[in-house]
């Protein structure tokens, strides 16, 4: 599987971190991005931005075209800002341009919201992405799992995210009536 990841300033930043950690383990191949806002955000939440990725003004990487035929895209954690722009097609950064691109070639493309409380704004974007087949996956763990850490509250939406990508993980405990 061809994958791109991108990680937005949203609150939430070790949930992209995660996901490419995750990936990395698995042998996953992927392509990531970062924007400016998320490295901020990375600063109050992590202490830096410690990753390798593609900046948002590298309009000319390899996801920012059709041909590229990649499978799968991840924004997690994805700011309003970027799901407005992604449910608008306002392709201004190499984030915003590549969803626009899964769109277009309709592949697999999930985004990781993180806000609260959701204005009309919000939801209405949401709508409209998920009409389109775009994967709304909020960031909202669950609780029956019983986590301990905050580690294992990322890991139970990081293992959503490979569980809607069809990739086979054991990163959180599933559902068993009595467990
Ligand atoms: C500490 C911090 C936390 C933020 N948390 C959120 C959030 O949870 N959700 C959101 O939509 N925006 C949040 N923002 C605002 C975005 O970072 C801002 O709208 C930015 O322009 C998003 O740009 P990007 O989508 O290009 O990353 C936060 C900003 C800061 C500084």
């Amino acid at each position: 599987m061809k994958m791109a990841v991108a990680v937005t300033g949203a609150s939430g930043v070790a949930y992209g971190v995660r996901l490419m950690e995750a990936l990395d383990e698995m042998g996953v191949d992927y392509v990531c991005m970062v924007s400016e806002a998320a490295k901020k955000v990375a600063s109050y939440e992590l202490g830096g931005w410690k990753g390798r990725c593609m900046d948002e003004d590298r309009l000319d990487g390899e996801v920012a075209s059709g041909s590229a035929r990649f499978d799968a895209m991840v924004i997690i954690p994805c700011s309003m800002k970027t799901l407005s722009a992604v449910a608008n097609g306002y392709a201004s950064n190499i984030i915003t341009r590549a969803a626009d691109v899964m769109i277009k070639e309709g592949k697999k493309l999930v985004l990781v919201p993180r806000e609260t409380p959701l204005s009309q704004i919000h939801l209405e974007n949401m709508l409209r992405l998920s009409k389109m087949g775009v994967v709304i996956l909020p960031a909202m763990p669950g609780f029956y799992h019983r986590p301990e850490t905050v580690e294992d509250m990322v890991d139970f939406i990081v293992g959503k995210v490979l569980d809607s990508l069809g990739i086979d993980n054991d990163l959180y405990r599933r559902w068993r009536p009595g467990i």
